[in-house]
């Protein structure tokens, strides 16, 4: 992945530069149908499927999307059997161990958005560790939503500001954004959600107020550069209003 994109150079793409999304996030849905219908084990589908965020890390940067946040698990995903919850995990423990190096290499920077006190401890350090290790890079921001809920989010925002001890009046917009665990990183422009499903599940329910949407049928291991592409291409597309008239 060399360092090329950015909204300068988008020919592939055939778009206007100020046409590609700064941020998208990917509600990454499907693995478990991707893999039964093979007759494989659901975690055969979530292998797949992290083998399948190589080729669209890839193409962020070919096409110059500057932040992507994926969904890789969610505050509600802990009600599904162990065995699967402790597969994801490993997942993530093993994605960490083997990919770090190469994504620090391809100037990816890492950052985390959800709840990191119920993960074991030595993956909450690996995370860590990772955000740290790769904090100077500036080639794409890969924000991973990992334990993360969105009312979880906004309760956690309104825990740090009372604490914080801030008056009624200054509440607004920009203080509550700030203190999601987005922080200051701007919303996202368009929300991919795979395999067809058309619902949000908790994802960026704040931040998502003016994103745009956009639901290809493929399940997220099959969801390639061409796909992406394509939800490029829609959004381009899209007339981008904000309640305001043209
Ligand atoms: C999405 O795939 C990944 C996670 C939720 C971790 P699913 O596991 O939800 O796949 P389906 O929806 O059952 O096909
Ligand atoms: C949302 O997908 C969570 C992730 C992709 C990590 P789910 O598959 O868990 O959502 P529901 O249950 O279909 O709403
Ligand atoms: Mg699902």
């Amino acid at each position: 992945m060399a360092k090329r994109g950015r909204k300068s150079e988008v020919a592939t793409l055939d778009i206007p530069p100020e046409k590609v999304p700064t941020h998208v996030a990917i509600i990454m849905d499907g693995n478990g149908r991707w893999a039964k219908k093979r007759g494989l084990p659901r975690l055969a589908g979530h292998r797949a499927g992290t083998e399948n965020l190589r080729r669209v890390l890839r193409a962020c940067v070919e096409f110059g999307v500057e932040i992507l946040t994926i969904y890789a698990f969610s505050t509600e995903n802990w009600g599904r059997p162990e065995e699967e919850v402790s597969g994801l995990m490993n997942i993530l423990r093993d994605v960490i161990d083997r990919e770090l190096n190469e994504l620090n290499k391809e100037g990816v920077r890492l950052q985390h958005i959800g709840d990191l006190s119920r993960i074991d401890p030595d993956l909450k350090e690996k995370v860590l560790k990772a955000i740290d290790l790769t904090k100077d890079n500036d080639n794409l921001i890969l924000n991973v939503a990992f334990n993360y809920g969105g009312r979880a989010e906004i309760i956690h925002a309104v825990q740090e500001i009372v604490r914080a001890g801030h008056s009624p009046e200054e509440i607004t917009e920009e203080l509550i954004s700030h203190y999601l665990y987005t922080g200051d990183l701007p919303d996202p422009d368009l929300i991919v959600r795979t395999s067809g499903e058309l619902r949000l599940s908790n994802f960026l329910i704040w931040q998502a107020a003016y994103a745009e949407y956009y639901f290809p049928e493929v399940y997220w291991p099959d969801f390639d550069r061409e796909e992406f592409r394509k939800a490029l291409l829609h959004f381009a597309d899209r007339d981008r209003r904000y309640g305001r008239l043209k």
